[in-house]
């Protein structure tokens, strides 16, 4: 697992910035009170911040943890590209009101020589992600694992804007009867309507043009089903093949799911299942962006 020299960080003196999972273990071990956990993989945006938000109206401290997980990565070139930004980013995390973040470098959290540990949720984890990048959620889950054991939170934030993963961490937090709660922080939005992403950052002008691309599709979608009643999800999915085709986007699915199950849909009933979710993953140039939108709840 490629390992990146850590640059040295001044943090703000107001946060608390763990970098060793012991000391991470015994910091959390002198909190009194309720904690919430950020999960993050740093490069922070205000989506990131609205989950510290979030935190801080349900819990006494706030820890966010900057881990760029190796595990999750099925191309070592996307790991070696992702966006790092760990001084900036802690500044933020202490702007935003956090009481620490936690920075383990890749060692500590996945110690050479020990053995390999699968946690999956096969059900969830089959399609769409999971099809595109194989071993993303097996990676997503033992690292998300590992961060609840180490910092015990009693509440997480998962933002819906990677929604299968949002549902992914559910299943595996009840199945294993973690003692944690999972809330859910709605898809923050640039004011032309693209979702904040760490990978925007890599997008030029012309791209950032056409990923728009992606939340046309989902709005295509809503107008399918809301104002024209569609109820065939072939239609609604090519529809918004069509979208993002017309921006220049390469598509790797359009999908409308079952908003928990994420299983495929004879029919379009939004009234029967308390919406549908839909989802587009798309790539412009060398950048691949996914975004989702809960059609037919209102
Ligand atoms: O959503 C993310 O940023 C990552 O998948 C997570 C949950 C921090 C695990 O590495």
């Amino acid at each position: 697992m490629p390992t990146k020299p850590r640059a040295e960080v001044r943090p703000p003196a107001q946060i608390a910035v763990l970098a060793g999972v012991g000391e991470a273990r015994a910091y959390r071990a002198g909190l009194s009170g309720s904690v919430a956990l950020v999960p993050t993989m740093g490069a922070l945006h205000d989506g990131h911040l609205e989950h510290i938000r979030v935190c801080r109206g349900l819990a006494d401290h706030v820890l966010v943890s900057i881990f760029v997980n190796p595990t999750q990565f099925n191309q070592s070139e996307d790991y070696q590209r992702y966006p790092r930004t760990l001084e900036m980013d802690i500044r933020k995390c202490a702007e935003a009101g956090a009481t620490g973040v936690f920075t383990p470098g890749v060692e500590e959290l996945y110690p050479p020589a020990e053995p390999e540990v699968e946690i999956d949720a096969p059900e969830l984890t089959g399609d769409l992600e999971g099809r595109d990048r194989p071993g993303h959620f097996q990676g997503v889950c033992r690292v998300v694992v590992k961060l609840l054991n180490v910092l015990r939170p009693d509440v997480v934030t998962f933002g819906r804007k990677d929604y299968q993963q949002l549902r992914v961490v559910q299943a595996v937090v009840r199945d294993m009867m973690m003692p944690v709660r999972v809330v859910e922080v709605s898809t923050v939005r640039e004011a032309d309507g693209l979702a904040m992403s760490s990978r925007n950052a890599r997008l030029d002008a012309e791209q950032r043009t056409r990923a728009l691309g992606l939340f046309k599709a989902l709005n295509a979608a809503k107008n399918l089903v809301e104002e024209d009643g569609e109820t065939d999800p072939g239609a609604v999915e090519r529809a918004m093949q069509a979208v993002l085709r017309s921006h220049q986007v390469e598509v790797g699915y359009t999908a409308v799911r079952h908003p928990l199950t994420l299983s495929e849909l004879g029919c379009v009933e939004p009234a029967l299942t308390g919406g549908v979710i839909a989802l587009v993953s798309g790539s412009v140039g060398p950048v691949r962006l996914i975004d989702n939108m809960l059609l037919g709840s209102g």
